[in-house]
Protein backbone atom coordinates (compact mmCIF):
# COMPACT_ATOMS: atom_id res chain seq x y z
CA UNK A 1 0.00 0.00 0.00
CA UNK A 2 1.55 3.91 -1.33
CA UNK A 3 0.25 6.00 1.64
CA UNK A 4 -0.13 8.75 0.55
CA UNK A 5 -2.55 10.61 3.06
CA UNK A 6 -2.20 11.64 6.46
CA UNK A 7 -4.40 12.23 9.38
CA UNK A 8 -4.58 13.49 12.94
CA UNK A 9 -7.45 11.64 15.17
CA UNK A 10 -7.86 11.93 18.82
CA UNK A 11 -6.65 8.85 21.06
CA UNK A 12 -8.32 9.01 24.14
CA UNK A 13 -9.72 12.42 25.48
CA UNK A 14 -7.25 14.20 27.65
CA UNK A 15 -6.94 14.06 31.33
CA UNK A 16 -5.57 17.53 32.79
CA UNK A 17 -2.54 18.64 30.99
CA UNK A 18 -2.92 17.45 27.03
CA UNK A 19 -0.38 14.96 26.25
CA UNK A 20 1.30 13.90 22.63
CA UNK A 21 -0.59 10.46 22.80
CA UNK A 22 -4.24 12.23 23.21
CA UNK A 23 -3.11 12.01 19.91
CA UNK A 24 -2.64 9.30 17.01
CA UNK A 25 -1.39 9.78 13.61
CA UNK A 26 -3.17 7.77 11.37
CA UNK A 27 -1.66 6.88 7.80
CA UNK A 28 -3.54 5.61 4.80
CA UNK A 29 -3.75 5.80 0.92
CA UNK A 30 -5.74 8.30 -1.00
CA UNK A 31 -9.52 8.00 -0.19
CA UNK A 32 -11.44 7.00 -3.72
CA UNK A 33 -14.03 9.16 -4.75
CA UNK A 34 -17.60 8.59 -5.94
CA UNK A 35 -19.73 9.75 -8.73
CA UNK A 36 -21.17 12.18 -6.40
CA UNK A 37 -17.92 13.07 -4.24
CA UNK A 38 -15.30 15.73 -4.44
CA UNK A 39 -11.63 15.09 -3.00
CA UNK A 40 -10.18 18.31 -1.27
CA UNK A 41 -6.64 18.44 -0.71
CA UNK A 42 -5.75 20.71 2.43
CA UNK A 43 -3.99 23.52 2.04
CA UNK A 44 -4.03 24.62 5.92
CA UNK A 45 -5.60 24.01 9.46
CA UNK A 46 -6.31 25.82 12.15
CA UNK A 47 -5.06 24.85 15.45
CA UNK A 48 -7.31 27.16 18.44
CA UNK A 49 -7.57 26.75 22.31
CA UNK A 50 -11.06 25.48 21.54
CA UNK A 51 -10.49 22.16 20.43
CA UNK A 52 -9.43 21.63 24.47
CA UNK A 53 -13.21 21.87 25.29
CA UNK A 54 -14.15 19.63 22.36
CA UNK A 55 -11.68 16.89 23.79
CA UNK A 56 -13.97 16.66 26.72
CA UNK A 57 -16.70 13.82 26.71
CA UNK A 58 -18.88 15.81 29.09
CA UNK A 59 -18.96 19.55 28.85
CA UNK A 60 -21.82 21.04 29.41
CA UNK A 61 -20.10 24.66 29.21
CA UNK A 62 -18.71 24.07 25.99
CA UNK A 63 -20.17 25.48 22.71
CA UNK A 64 -19.34 23.02 20.39
CA UNK A 65 -20.04 19.30 20.05
CA UNK A 66 -16.75 17.29 21.36
CA UNK A 67 -14.52 15.09 18.80
CA UNK A 68 -14.93 11.20 18.91
CA UNK A 69 -11.69 9.09 19.69
CA UNK A 70 -10.57 7.47 16.87
CA UNK A 71 -12.20 10.04 14.55
CA UNK A 72 -10.20 12.53 12.98
CA UNK A 73 -10.05 16.45 14.10
CA UNK A 74 -12.18 18.67 13.18
CA UNK A 75 -10.93 22.20 12.10
CA UNK A 76 -10.98 25.59 10.80
CA UNK A 77 -9.01 24.34 7.05
CA UNK A 78 -8.57 26.14 3.60
CA UNK A 79 -9.07 23.30 1.35
CA UNK A 80 -8.64 23.04 -2.77
CA UNK A 81 -10.81 20.78 -4.90
CA UNK A 82 -8.12 18.12 -6.35
CA UNK A 83 -10.68 15.81 -8.41
CA UNK A 84 -14.78 15.44 -8.79
CA UNK A 85 -16.31 12.91 -9.49
CA UNK A 86 -18.48 12.12 -12.70
CA UNK A 87 -21.94 13.69 -11.56
CA UNK A 88 -20.62 16.95 -9.66
CA UNK A 89 -21.80 19.81 -11.01
CA UNK A 90 -20.79 23.44 -10.18
CA UNK A 91 -17.64 22.44 -8.42
CA UNK A 92 -14.31 22.79 -10.20
CA UNK A 93 -10.74 21.54 -9.59
CA UNK A 94 -8.64 24.32 -7.90
CA UNK A 95 -11.73 25.73 -6.52
CA UNK A 96 -10.94 26.93 -2.89
CA UNK A 97 -12.92 26.74 0.09
CA UNK A 98 -12.58 28.00 4.10
CA UNK A 99 -14.59 25.28 5.50
CA UNK A 100 -14.56 22.68 9.14
CA UNK A 101 -12.50 19.75 7.95
CA UNK A 102 -10.13 16.88 9.50
CA UNK A 103 -6.18 17.93 9.99
CA UNK A 104 -5.27 15.75 7.39
CA UNK A 105 -3.77 15.39 4.03
CA UNK A 106 -7.00 14.81 1.55
CA UNK A 107 -10.28 14.47 2.55
CA UNK A 108 -13.53 12.96 0.37
CA UNK A 109 -16.66 15.17 0.69
CA UNK A 110 -20.49 14.69 -1.13
CA UNK A 111 -20.99 17.16 -3.28
CA UNK A 112 -24.03 17.95 -1.57
CA UNK A 113 -21.48 19.12 1.96
CA UNK A 114 -19.95 21.77 -0.42
CA UNK A 115 -22.91 23.12 -1.86
CA UNK A 116 -25.13 23.12 1.91
CA UNK A 117 -28.26 24.12 2.93
CA UNK A 118 -28.42 27.69 1.67
CA UNK A 119 -27.78 29.42 5.18
CA UNK A 120 -24.44 30.93 6.18
CA UNK A 121 -23.43 29.23 9.16
CA UNK A 122 -19.56 27.61 10.98
CA UNK A 123 -20.19 24.37 9.14
CA UNK A 124 -20.46 25.95 5.58
CA UNK A 125 -17.64 25.45 2.90
CA UNK A 126 -16.79 29.43 2.18
CA UNK A 127 -16.02 29.80 -1.56
CA UNK A 128 -12.74 31.81 -1.31
CA UNK A 129 -12.49 34.51 -4.60
CA UNK A 130 -9.34 33.27 -6.79
CA UNK A 131 -8.82 37.07 -7.61
CA UNK A 132 -8.81 37.96 -3.19
CA UNK A 133 -5.28 38.99 -2.58
CA UNK A 134 -5.42 37.73 1.11
CA UNK A 135 -3.24 34.77 1.36
CA UNK A 136 -4.81 31.50 2.43
CA UNK A 137 -3.50 30.98 6.01
CA UNK A 138 -5.18 34.24 6.97
CA UNK A 139 -8.37 33.59 6.49
CA UNK A 140 -8.16 31.19 9.42
CA UNK A 141 -5.87 33.97 11.49
CA UNK A 142 -6.29 37.56 10.89
CA UNK A 143 -9.28 37.33 8.50
CA UNK A 144 -10.99 34.46 10.12
CA UNK A 145 -12.30 33.54 13.23
CA UNK A 146 -9.16 34.76 15.62
CA UNK A 147 -9.51 37.76 13.78
CA UNK A 148 -12.99 38.58 13.67
CA UNK A 149 -13.44 37.90 17.37
CA UNK A 150 -10.85 40.50 17.79
CA UNK A 151 -12.25 42.91 15.77
CA UNK A 152 -15.90 42.28 17.07
CA UNK A 153 -15.09 41.92 20.87
CA UNK A 154 -12.90 44.82 20.69
CA UNK A 155 -15.54 47.23 19.09
CA UNK A 156 -18.88 45.77 20.12
CA UNK A 157 -18.06 44.97 23.49
CA UNK A 158 -14.72 46.86 24.77
CA UNK A 159 -16.72 49.96 22.98
CA UNK A 160 -13.31 51.75 22.85
CA UNK A 161 -12.62 56.02 23.28
CA UNK A 162 -9.91 57.60 22.40
CA UNK A 163 -7.64 58.52 25.38
CA UNK A 164 -8.87 55.29 27.64
CA UNK A 165 -6.72 52.36 29.01
CA UNK A 166 -6.85 48.44 27.82
CA UNK A 167 -5.32 45.86 29.41
CA UNK A 168 -4.81 42.98 26.64
CA UNK A 169 -3.78 39.02 27.84
CA UNK A 170 -2.01 36.80 26.06
CA UNK A 171 -1.23 39.84 23.80
CA UNK A 172 0.94 38.10 21.18
CA UNK A 173 -2.06 35.31 20.24
CA UNK A 174 -3.61 34.79 17.26
CA UNK A 175 -6.57 37.47 18.57
CA UNK A 176 -4.40 39.52 21.14
CA UNK A 177 -1.88 40.58 18.67
CA UNK A 178 -4.79 42.07 16.92
CA UNK A 179 -6.64 43.52 19.48
CA UNK A 180 -3.90 45.51 20.68
CA UNK A 181 -2.98 46.97 17.14
CA UNK A 182 -6.78 48.33 16.34
CA UNK A 183 -6.27 49.76 20.28
CA UNK A 184 -3.41 51.73 19.21
CA UNK A 185 -4.99 52.78 16.19
CA UNK A 186 -7.71 53.88 17.75
CA UNK A 187 -5.60 55.97 20.35
CA UNK A 188 -5.83 53.99 23.41
CA UNK A 189 -2.71 53.31 25.45
CA UNK A 190 -2.50 49.87 25.40
CA UNK A 191 -0.98 47.74 28.00
CA UNK A 192 -0.18 44.47 27.42
CA UNK A 193 0.94 41.03 28.83
CA UNK A 194 2.43 37.69 27.39
CA UNK A 195 5.26 34.79 28.51
CA UNK A 196 8.44 35.41 26.88
CA UNK A 197 11.12 38.01 26.46
CA UNK A 198 10.68 37.54 22.69
CA UNK A 199 7.06 37.92 23.23
CA UNK A 200 7.76 41.21 25.27
CA UNK A 201 10.06 42.30 22.90
CA UNK A 202 7.76 41.68 19.54
CA UNK A 203 4.99 43.82 21.19
CA UNK A 204 7.03 46.71 22.21
CA UNK A 205 8.67 46.96 18.90
CA UNK A 206 6.71 45.47 16.30
CA UNK A 207 3.44 45.92 17.48
CA UNK A 208 4.31 49.19 19.17
CA UNK A 209 2.12 48.79 22.68
CA UNK A 210 2.40 51.31 25.53
CA UNK A 211 3.25 48.69 28.15
CA UNK A 212 4.45 45.53 27.94
CA UNK A 213 5.48 42.57 30.67
CA UNK A 214 5.83 39.19 31.58
CA UNK A 215 3.49 37.70 33.83
CA UNK A 216 5.69 35.04 34.79
CA UNK A 217 7.61 38.14 37.05
CA UNK A 218 4.66 38.42 38.93
CA UNK A 219 3.48 34.87 39.30
CA UNK A 220 0.17 35.16 42.01
CA UNK A 221 -2.56 37.87 42.52
CA UNK A 222 -0.69 40.37 44.85
CA UNK A 223 2.78 40.81 42.84
CA UNK A 224 0.75 41.29 39.56
CA UNK A 225 -1.26 44.01 40.93
CA UNK A 226 1.10 45.74 41.89
CA UNK A 227 2.54 45.89 38.73
CA UNK A 228 -0.24 47.06 37.22
CA UNK A 229 -0.60 49.81 39.24
CA UNK A 230 2.31 50.79 38.08
CA UNK A 231 1.58 50.62 34.43
CA UNK A 232 -1.66 51.63 34.29
CA UNK A 233 -1.32 54.45 36.87
CA UNK A 234 -4.87 55.79 35.85
CA UNK A 235 -6.66 52.81 36.23
CA UNK A 236 -8.25 50.21 33.69
CA UNK A 237 -11.50 51.21 31.22
CA UNK A 238 -11.10 47.71 29.18
CA UNK A 239 -10.08 44.41 30.14
CA UNK A 240 -9.41 42.22 27.14
CA UNK A 241 -9.31 38.67 29.25
CA UNK A 242 -7.79 35.83 27.01
CA UNK A 243 -5.97 33.32 29.89
CA UNK A 244 -8.56 34.35 33.56
CA UNK A 245 -7.57 32.81 36.71
CA UNK A 246 -5.08 35.47 38.59
CA UNK A 247 -4.46 37.71 35.97
CA UNK A 248 -8.07 38.35 35.32
CA UNK A 249 -8.58 38.72 39.38
CA UNK A 250 -6.28 41.45 39.49
CA UNK A 251 -7.25 42.90 36.60
CA UNK A 252 -10.85 43.08 38.63
CA UNK A 253 -8.84 45.37 41.07
CA UNK A 254 -7.75 48.04 38.93
CA UNK A 255 -11.01 48.70 36.93
CA UNK A 256 -12.38 52.11 36.36
CA UNK A 257 -15.84 52.79 36.91
CA UNK A 258 -18.05 51.60 34.40
CA UNK A 259 -15.28 49.78 33.18
CA UNK A 260 -15.97 46.67 30.46
CA UNK A 261 -14.04 43.83 31.07
CA UNK A 262 -14.44 41.26 27.59
CA UNK A 263 -14.89 37.87 28.15
CA UNK A 264 -13.09 36.59 25.45
CA UNK A 265 -11.10 33.23 26.60
CA UNK A 266 -10.10 31.45 30.06
CA UNK A 267 -7.29 29.58 28.73
CA UNK A 268 -5.29 29.06 31.74
CA UNK A 269 -8.55 27.38 33.83
CA UNK A 270 -8.64 24.67 30.03
CA UNK A 271 -6.43 21.82 31.30
CA UNK A 272 -7.44 22.17 35.14
CA UNK A 273 -9.80 20.35 37.66
CA UNK A 274 -9.52 22.58 40.58
CA UNK A 275 -10.77 25.93 39.01
CA UNK A 276 -9.59 29.14 40.19
CA UNK A 277 -12.03 31.46 42.74
CA UNK A 278 -12.28 34.69 41.69
CA UNK A 279 -13.28 37.87 44.24
CA UNK A 280 -16.20 39.39 42.76
CA UNK A 281 -16.44 42.91 44.81
CA UNK A 282 -15.20 45.09 42.95
CA UNK A 283 -17.86 44.53 39.90
CA UNK A 284 -20.66 45.99 41.58
CA UNK A 285 -19.49 48.93 43.66
CA UNK A 286 -17.72 50.46 40.12
CA UNK A 287 -20.03 49.46 38.14
CA UNK A 288 -18.43 46.69 35.47
CA UNK A 289 -19.49 45.16 32.99
CA UNK A 290 -17.93 41.87 32.14
CA UNK A 291 -19.47 40.52 29.31
CA UNK A 292 -19.10 36.45 28.15
CA UNK A 293 -18.66 36.42 23.91
CA UNK A 294 -18.83 34.04 21.29
CA UNK A 295 -17.73 34.49 17.78
CA UNK A 296 -20.43 32.71 16.50
CA UNK A 297 -22.78 35.54 17.50
CA UNK A 298 -20.92 37.87 15.48
CA UNK A 299 -20.08 35.46 12.14
CA UNK A 300 -21.37 35.83 10.02
CA UNK A 301 -23.47 38.98 10.53
CA UNK A 302 -20.18 41.10 10.74
CA UNK A 303 -18.40 40.08 8.04
CA UNK A 304 -18.80 42.63 5.93
CA UNK A 305 -18.09 45.65 8.20
CA UNK A 306 -15.37 43.26 9.42
CA UNK A 307 -13.96 42.85 6.26
CA UNK A 308 -14.52 46.46 5.37
CA UNK A 309 -12.63 47.89 8.40
CA UNK A 310 -9.86 45.80 8.25
CA UNK A 311 -8.42 45.43 4.88
CA UNK A 312 -7.48 48.75 4.59
CA UNK A 313 -5.78 48.38 7.66
CA UNK A 314 -4.01 45.24 6.58
CA UNK A 315 -2.88 46.89 2.73
CA UNK A 316 -1.68 50.27 4.42
CA UNK A 317 0.94 48.13 6.32
CA UNK A 318 -0.91 49.57 9.96
CA UNK A 319 -2.01 46.42 10.82
CA UNK A 320 0.91 43.70 10.99
CA UNK A 321 0.18 39.62 11.86
CA UNK A 322 2.52 36.76 13.23
CA UNK A 323 1.61 33.44 11.99
CA UNK A 324 3.16 30.45 13.54
CA UNK A 325 3.49 27.85 10.84
CA UNK A 326 4.02 23.63 11.58
CA UNK A 327 4.72 21.79 8.69
CA UNK A 328 3.29 18.27 8.27
CA UNK A 329 -0.02 16.59 10.28
CA UNK A 330 2.64 15.14 12.64
CA UNK A 331 3.31 17.94 13.64
CA UNK A 332 -0.57 18.82 15.34
CA UNK A 333 0.21 17.21 18.64
CA UNK A 334 3.04 19.70 19.27
CA UNK A 335 1.69 22.92 17.40
CA UNK A 336 -1.40 21.94 19.88
CA UNK A 337 0.20 21.73 23.05
CA UNK A 338 2.03 24.71 22.56
CA UNK A 339 -0.96 27.15 23.15
CA UNK A 340 -1.05 25.64 26.75
CA UNK A 341 2.91 25.65 27.24
CA UNK A 342 3.70 29.54 25.32
CA UNK A 343 5.66 27.53 23.13
CA UNK A 344 3.77 28.96 19.98
CA UNK A 345 4.13 32.77 18.95
CA UNK A 346 1.18 34.02 16.74
CA UNK A 347 -1.11 32.43 15.09
CA UNK A 348 -0.62 28.29 15.03
CA UNK A 349 -1.43 26.66 11.79
CA UNK A 350 -0.58 23.64 10.55
CA UNK A 351 0.31 23.19 6.58
CA UNK A 352 0.02 19.18 5.78
CA UNK A 353 1.97 19.19 2.47
N1 LIG B 1 -15.08 33.54 22.80
C1 LIG B 1 -14.70 33.22 21.58
O1 LIG B 1 -15.50 33.11 20.65
C2 LIG B 1 -13.23 33.02 21.32
C3 LIG B 1 -12.73 32.98 20.02
C4 LIG B 1 -11.34 32.85 19.83
C5 LIG B 1 -10.51 32.71 20.93
N2 LIG B 1 -11.04 32.71 22.17
C6 LIG B 1 -10.19 32.63 23.37
O2 LIG B 1 -9.24 33.67 23.28
C7 LIG B 1 -8.03 33.28 23.94
C8 LIG B 1 -6.86 33.48 22.99
O3 LIG B 1 -7.03 32.60 21.87
P1 LIG B 1 -5.96 32.60 20.70
O4 LIG B 1 -6.49 31.78 19.62
O5 LIG B 1 -5.54 33.99 20.43
O6 LIG B 1 -4.75 31.81 21.37
P2 LIG B 1 -3.23 32.29 21.43
O7 LIG B 1 -3.19 33.53 22.25
O8 LIG B 1 -2.66 32.34 20.08
O9 LIG B 1 -2.55 31.10 22.22
C9 LIG B 1 -2.81 30.91 23.55
C10 LIG B 1 -1.85 31.74 24.44
O10 LIG B 1 -2.33 31.75 25.75
C11 LIG B 1 -1.26 31.97 26.62
N3 LIG B 1 -1.38 31.09 27.78
C12 LIG B 1 -1.45 29.74 27.78
N4 LIG B 1 -1.57 29.30 29.04
C13 LIG B 1 -1.56 30.40 29.84
C14 LIG B 1 -1.64 30.60 31.25
N5 LIG B 1 -1.75 29.55 32.09
N6 LIG B 1 -1.60 31.85 31.73
C15 LIG B 1 -1.49 32.91 30.90
N7 LIG B 1 -1.41 32.79 29.56
C16 LIG B 1 -1.44 31.55 29.05
C17 LIG B 1 0.01 31.68 25.84
O11 LIG B 1 0.65 32.92 25.62
P3 LIG B 1 1.87 33.40 26.52
O12 LIG B 1 3.10 33.05 25.79
O13 LIG B 1 1.66 34.84 26.65
O14 LIG B 1 1.77 32.64 27.81
C18 LIG B 1 -0.47 31.14 24.52
O15 LIG B 1 0.33 31.55 23.47
C19 LIG B 1 -8.24 31.84 24.38
O16 LIG B 1 -8.65 31.84 25.73
C20 LIG B 1 -9.37 31.36 23.50
O17 LIG B 1 -10.08 30.30 24.08
C21 LIG B 1 -12.38 32.87 22.40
Amino acid sequence: MTIENVSCTLNRYPEGMVKLDDFKIVQGPIPEISDNDVLLKVLCCSVDPFMRGRMKKDNPSSYVPPCQPGKVIQVFSITQVEKIGANVTDINVGDKYMCFNGIEKYTVVPQQAIKGDGQKNLGNYNKIDPNNPIKDSFYLGLFGMPGMTAWAFFNKVGKPKEGETIFVSAASGAVGQVVCQLAKLKGLKVVACASSPEKIGFLKGAIKVDEAFSYRDFPDKESFVAQLRKVCPNGIDIYFDNVGGYILDSALQLMNVHGRVVMCGMISQYNLKDKYQYTLQDISNRRLTLQGCLFNDYFPRCMGEFMQDMIPMVQSGKLIYKEDVYKGVEKTPEAFIGLFNSKNFGKVVIEPF
